[in-house]
């Protein structure tokens, strides 16, 4: 190995550990015990970049052991007077990921006790049975056991991994799609199912919900697509696409494609069950993808008549789409407009055709559009701030009165995914439009609320500082989640206090582990973007 390819590790390595989430401070208090000072630089950092990043500087001569950072955190300023914060954990040292291996995995292994619940292939919102204000969570959601089941798949280290789960839910889709419904609709958009015997749950509840059929097509689609290249496509022409409508109704991928295909226009419950619409981005924009995705599976099962039914609609659908850019925000629906599905849907949603790719200028809007709001509706935000924690936590939409209407996991989770997606966006396509800069500069400032590397949108226009500002801006939306879930050994719970950030509502809901999970895997393809940027640089 030559010096340059030596020297250019070390460059590396250097700036991984800077992907680190820098604090802002006002008046530092740098008077801390030995024992405190917890570590903000990196090897070889100098005295100039360490107080530029807001931290605490010890002069060669003043050093007394080896282990004593001398580039440090300053103490936290005094504790905002109300609301108190809530039991403080350390972050983690500089340059560390927001969760490390061990803590993922954890998180990991909660999330899948939620999955295949009795081998029945059904996945359990929450094991929850007294939520407060939602009641029981112990039920299969269509909606959530479609996100959860794809979660599993893209963050897996191996296909062994959800093989089994899998194979059930299949089993699961096709007896659901059997189903009589009771409430006389098609039971394709039934919203909710009784665990583990899979029965429509007979209540009354906000229905219809159309998103549930194309998001367990792109799930189902997805597991088709790996069985295909494992060469053992057995299952996909027995359940998944049959190529008979005699046969499951063409097999439950297809059934669910032709229902989108042919209603996406009709009325419909909202993801979170309140409103209703003919017009959701959520739901239009996943159907979007789902339809699209399934023009070329069915071309690739030579059912051409299917594969252009799909792509016609999948058209329609697609000239809608960008009439949600109100040129200051994507909205969700007239009647909804400031809501964080958006964000979850930019991620559910997202092909690369250049229709509101995460580091697109909407986008940006969009997250300092709802980061503003959800800076502004919870105190537990601006103590955080106040406390030196990075980050922002979001809530659902604006006046969101359930359970008195605080931050969720979920949408927080989105966020960092986001964030990360858009990072690896723009390391990958080395280039930054001036208006991008613009509006980044913008969403990063009202995201973290701390003191950015870069302060102008002129510095921002270098692919690499931009995109290392999004990965490390992603960061911090998951420390500040981290930050409110360490203390209950990273459980995580559907809604955190806006006032203590205590966990509230159900316990262990299944699609908050599935958003954060996602977040830590795009850090990842975020990072090896960041590595390879650096290479290819002359
Ligand atoms: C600085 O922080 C230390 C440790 O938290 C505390 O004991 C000390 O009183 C603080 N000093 C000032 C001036 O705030
Ligand atoms: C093929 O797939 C089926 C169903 O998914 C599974 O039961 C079987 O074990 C697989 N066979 C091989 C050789 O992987
Ligand atoms: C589709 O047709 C091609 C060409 O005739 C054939 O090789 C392929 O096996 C067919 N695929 C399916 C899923 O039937
Ligand atoms: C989708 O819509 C966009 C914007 O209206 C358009 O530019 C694009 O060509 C459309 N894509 C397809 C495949 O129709
Ligand atoms: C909050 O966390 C505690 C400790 O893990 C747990 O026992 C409790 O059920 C949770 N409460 C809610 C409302 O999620």
């Amino acid at each position: 190995m030559n010096m340059t390819a030596s020297s250019r590790i070390v460059l590396v390595l250097a700036s991984l550990v800077l992907l680190l989430v820098t604090r802002a401070y006002g008046d530092q208090n740098c008077s801390l015990p030995d024992s405190s000072k917890q570590d903000c630089g990196f090897v070889g950092i100098t005295q100039q970049q360490c107080q530029g990043k807001g931290c605490c500087w010890t002069p060669e001569e003043k050093r007394v052991a080896q282990d004593v950072p001398w580039c440090y955190y300053p103490a936290a300023g005094p504790s905002p007077p109300s609301p108190p914060s809530p039991p403080s954990p350390p972050l983690p040292p500089s340059g560390s990921p927001p969760f490390n291996d061990q803590e993922v995995a954890q998180m990991r292994a909660f999330f899948k006790a939620n999955i295949d619940i009795q081998g029945s292939g059904g996945v359990v919102a929450a094991p929850d049975y007294n939520t407060g204000p939602g009641g029981s969570y112990y039920y299969h959601w269509a909606r959530d056991g479609a996100l959860s089941m794809h979660a599993l798949q893209i963050t897996a280290d191996s296909s062994d991994d959800y093989m089994a789960q899998m194979n059930h839910y299949v089993r699961w889709v096709v007896a659901r799609h059997a189903e009589a419904d009771p409430h006389n609709m098609d039971v394709r958009v039934e919203p909710k199912y009784e665990l583990p015997s899979g029965d429509v749950f007979a209540g009354s509840w906000c229905r219809p919900q159309n998103d549930g059929p194309g998001l367990r097509a792109l799930t189902l689609m997805y597991f088709a697509n790996t069985l295909i290249a494992k060469g053992n496509a057995s299952l996909v022409s027995q359940l998944l696409w049959t190529g008979s409508s005699s046969a499951y109704q063409g097999g439950a991928i297809k059934f669910d494609l032709d229902w989108v295909a042919a209603n996406w226009q009709s009325n419909t419950c909202d993801l979170w069950e309140e409103v209703q619409s003919q017009d959701f981005f959520w739901n239009h924009y996943t159907m979007r993808k789902a339809l699209f995705t399934g023009a070329n599976f069915a071309a690739a099962m030579n059912d051409t008549a299917s594969a252009a039914t799909y792509l016609a609609a999948a058209q329609a659908i697609n000239a809608t789409i960008t009439q949600h850019d109100n040129g200051q925000f994507v909205y969700e629906s007239q009647n909804r407009p400031k809501d964080a599905a958006v964000i979850c849907a930019f991620n559910n949603g997202l092909m690369n055709d250049g229709i509101f790719q995460p580091a697109s200028t909407p986008v940006a809007n969009t997250i300092s559009t709802l980061s503003s709001l959800f800076h502004d509706s919870y105190n537990l935000n601006q103590a955080d701030d106040a406390a030196g924690v990075p980050g922002i936590l979001y809530g659902r939409y604006e006046g969101d009165s359930y359970d008195n209407g605080n931050p969720w996991v979920l949408t927080t989770g989105c966020l960092a995914e986001l964030l990360y997606r858009a990072s690896a966006q723009v390391l990958t396509r080395g280039a930054v439009l001036a208006e991008e800069a613009v509006a980044w500069l913008g969403a990063l400032q009202s995201t973290n609320r701390v003191q950015l590397e870069a302060q102008t949108a002129e510095e921002l226009q270098d692919p690499r500082v931009l995109g290392r500002a999004l990965a490390q801006s992603g960061d911090g939306v998951l420390l500040r989640i981290r930050y409110h879930t360490q203390s209950i050994g990273f459980h995580m719970p559907e809604q955190l206090d806006k006032n203590t950030g205590a966990n509230l509502s159900a316990y262990d809901l299944t699609w908050s582990y599935a958003t954060v999970l996602k977040a830590m895997k795009a850090r990842e393809d975020a990072i090896a973007a960041y590595r390879a940027a650096l290479f290819l640089d002359a």
